[in-house]
């Protein structure tokens, strides 16, 4: 029986009760991703053919002649951008990476504009939108609804792959894809990724890029990952328990400027207050976890400083002018980083590699 088959003929109880290390080889197909779901569905040779891509195709995105290749690979496709959570960097990251490769596209925002105002579910929605198109890219506040229309468009006529942009507290693969390409180009000339210490900063109970990244840092032997965060906003149980399973070391934290000069990498994130009661907003203080200019002394030489963005207090605007400030190169490589997936989910990194092989090789 084929994997394909055995997804669908799963129930979705029956499915999302698997370990998600098992779900690997439901979301690829042998060595590419077919749908781009959760973190722990990537390998490590994954990671290493994603970033390769990701660089040859922006040596080859320098040329006009080049920009014309790239947006003749999936002139023939369609892709669809499902947000109906606030999102205005990974929406248009996306949308430029569907651009770059010549995809046409369309959008829903909103779900009260949509038929889910009269009663239809978010799943019927979808299948019906998913009908018009071959990729879809979804943004949810549903932790697993990514996950769950991708089950159910498997037993349809019609599946179709599908990129989880952020769902819920849980997961955002591809943010955590594009940090794994910062820190392998921060880290180029200092022997990678391996053996580095990556400091998680902030709201890391809700941070789901937190959470898809410290997944992906178990594929880098000997790094050490550090969770610094006031009590409350500490890193989810299932995370450690992942991380140990995975035989990473680990260090939880309240006490951030100790600790600063270890890190090779901080990565900050805000305080997504949006998930609190309306009551409790702003309360906690978190001024003893932010960067201003006075810490940066305490950063190592080749240390950098990460963000996802949207920033609030938590990184000083004088800290952007500092050249081991990377967030804002971290978008950038973002919108490769999603065109090399979108490129290696059709097949078409054959394409890159000859037409590399041909003009710049
Ligand atoms: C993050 C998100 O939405 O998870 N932003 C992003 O996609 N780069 C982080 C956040 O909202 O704080």
């Amino acid at each position: 029986m084929s994997t394909a088959k055995r997804f669908m003929d799963m129930t979705w109880d029956e499915f999302q009760a698997l370990d998600p290390a098992a779900k690997m080889p439901y979301f690829n197909r042998g060595e590419r991703p077919y749908h781009a779901l959760i973190a722990q569905q990537f390998n490590r040779p994954m990671l290493d053919r994603l970033c390769a891509l990701a660089t040859n195709i922006r040596r080859i995105a320098k040329t006009r002649d080049g920009m014309d290749f790239l947006a003749s690979l999936l002139a023939h496709k369609r892709a669809m951008l499902y947000f109906t959570q606030p999102s205005s960097r990974t929406f248009l990251s996306f949308y430029a990476a569907c651009q770059i490769l010549g995809m046409k596209v369309s959008e829903v925002r909103d779900a009260t504009t949509s038929s889910e105002m009269k009663g239809e579910s978010h799943e019927d929605s979808v299948r019906t939108f998913s009908s018009y198109v071959d990729l879809l890219i979804m943004r949810t506040p549903i932790q697993g609804f990514a996950e769950k229309m991708a089950w159910l468009l498997s037993s349809t006529e019609r599946p179709v792959p599908i990129l989880n942009a952020g769902s819920g507290k849980d997961q955002h693969p591809t943010q955590a894809l594009l940090d794994i390409y910062t820190l392998q180009r921060s880290f180029e000339r200092i022997g990678g990724i391996e053996g580095k210490k990556i400091m998680f900063v902030g709201d890391l109970a809700r941070g789901r890029t937190v959470r898809s990244l410290a997944c992906l840092l178990t594929h880098y032997p000997r790094v050490k990952l550090y969770f610094v965060a006031p009590d409350s906003l500490q890193i989810g149980r299932d995370i450690l328990d992942l991380l140990t399973a995975a035989g990473v070391e680990f260090e939880v934290s309240s006490k951030f400027e100790k600790l600063m000069p270890e890190a090779d990498a901080i990565y900050m994130t805000r305080i997504q207050d949006e998930w609190d009661n309306p009551a409790d907003k702003g309360k906690l203080d978190i001024s003893n976890y932010s960067i201003t200019a006075r810490h940066l002394s305490l950063l190592k030489p080749t240390g950098v400083i990460m963000h996802p963005l949207p920033r609030r207090q938590e990184i000083a605007v004088e800290v952007d002018h500092d050249p081991r400030a990377v967030y804002w190169r971290q978008v950038r490589n973002g919108m490769w980083i999603r065109v090399a997936l979108i490129a290696m989910i059709f097949g078409r990194d054959r394409d890159v590699a000859r037409h590399f092989e041909d003009n710049l090789g």
